[in-house]
């Protein structure tokens, strides 16, 4: 008995800890942030060109914020707080390359 018990204990634990992970970025916060802080250079005619989504897989854009992006943007990156950071990345997680909802087509 005792032994289910702590099994059951674990799995609690290992759920509430992912979900707490996945938790961690909201994708549409991440868009706002992404409008109020990257559109202004991002955008059709903008200094900067739109950014396509889809051109990186999930590995691609976490390396690139976690390298690349800080290099080209590092003022910018500063600026943002750590949150905005996880909602940024969630968002362009959704849409990367080998994202499922991508590959349905089906967003
Ligand atoms: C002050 C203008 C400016 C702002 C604001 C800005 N960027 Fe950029 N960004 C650039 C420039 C310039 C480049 C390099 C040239 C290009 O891609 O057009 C670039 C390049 C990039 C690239 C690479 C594009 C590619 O196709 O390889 C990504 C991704 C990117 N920026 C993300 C962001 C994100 C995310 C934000 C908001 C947090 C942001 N940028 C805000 C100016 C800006």
């Amino acid at each position: 008995m005792q032994k289910v018990l702590s099994i059951l204990v674990t799995v609690l634990l290992v759920i509430s800890f992912s979900s707490t992970v996945m938790a961690a970025g909201n994708w549409r916060k991440g868009k706002k942030v992404f409008k109020a802080e990257c559109m202004n250079c991002h955008k059709r005619g903008g200094e900067a060109k739109r950014i396509k989504l889809n051109k990186k897989t999930k590995a691609g854009w976490t390396k690139f914020f976690s390298s690349g992006y800080e290099a080209d943007h590092a003022a910018l990156w500063s600026d943002l707080s750590d949150e905005q950071r996880e909602h940024l990345i969630k968002y362009f997680h959704k849409y990367a390359k080998d994202d499922k909802a991508t590959h349905l087509g089906c967003g």
